[in-house]
């Protein structure tokens, strides 16, 4: 077991976002557990990744939807750490449909990955946050929610309640867990250029969208920040995004 690395779990790891802030935070010299659904697509992450020399990669393949999986991520990165200095709970999935077409199913399938998992996953991993506070003074949890979660948005009605919920729970750890050491900090930002962003992109241009590295920025800059200097929202906005649309 490795205790003297600093070690992060991202979940989402295997595409977009997730992939820039594993990067950035092996940068940063964070050992990583890597966490997606597909275990092919997250070898791949993996490879990308340790094809620069740097700390340990290890991956968990499952569905976060599932309580089981959770416990062995925990238990896994527990094995390999024995402490976590930064859980970034950013895996999420979409649906666009109209409220009148929201079924149990749809719904239940963005609440159990959006938020159930957030929520859960940290909890289970508040152990090994502790440990790495009384290792090195300091953990975070940085919680990927959007824009939406800011504003609601038509035909996101399910995403935009999942995403207000990680706003609210982030908040909730911050005023919780704040003065033991561990930081809490939401982002939410606008249409990034990602697979996520693919039902945008007749109307938005690729070049417009706001790019993975900068949300992998905001996590690096979150790390360096001194152990009581807190972030516990950051907002990323493409150009036209809140402006009222010309009447
Ligand atoms: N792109 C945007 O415009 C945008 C804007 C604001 C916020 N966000 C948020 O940013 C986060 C990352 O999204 P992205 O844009 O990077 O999307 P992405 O490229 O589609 O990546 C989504 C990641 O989540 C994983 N994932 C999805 N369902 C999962 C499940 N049940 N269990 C485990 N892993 C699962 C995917 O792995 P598999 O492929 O293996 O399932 C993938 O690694 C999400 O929370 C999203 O809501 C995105």
């Amino acid at each position: 077991m490795d205790t003297t690395s600093r070690s992060g779990i991202v979940t989402g790891a295997s595409s977009g976002i997730g992939l820039a802030v594993a990067e950035a935070l092996r940068q940063e010299g964070f050992a990583l557990t890597l966490v997606a659904r597909d275990p092919a697509k997250l070898e791949r992450a993996a490879a990308q990744l340790t094809a620069t020399p740097g700390p340990a990669v290890h991956i968990a393949a499952g569905s976060l939807a599932e309580e089981t999986f959770l416990e062995q991520i925990v238990e896994q990165h527990a094995a390999a750490f024995g402490a976590l200095d930064i859980l970034v709970n950013n895996a999420g999935v979409a649906g666009h449909r109209a409220v009148s077409d929201i079924t149990a199913d749809f719904l239940d399938q963005q609440l159990a990955v959006n938020l159930r998992a957030v929520i859960l996953l940290t909890a289970k991993c508040m152990p090994l946050l502790k440990n790495a506070v009384a290792a090195r003074n300091s953990a975070q949890v940085v919680n990927t929610a959007s824009n939406a979660g800011k504003r609601g948005e038509a035909t996101l009605a399910s995403y935009s309640a999942s995403k207000f919920g990680v706003v609210g729970f982030t908040e909730a750890l911050h005023d919780e867990l704040s003065t033991s050491g561990i930081r809490a900090t939401a982002i939410c930002p606008g249409v990034v250029d990602t697979p996520m962003a693919d039902p945008y992109r007749e109307d938005i241009p690729a070049a417009t969208m706001i790019a993975p590295s900068d949300i992998a920025e905001v996590v690096r800059m979150t790390t360096r920040l001194s152990s009581t200097c807190i972030v516990p929202e950051v907002v990323l906005l493409r150009p036209t995004e809140w402006l009222q649309t010309p009447q």
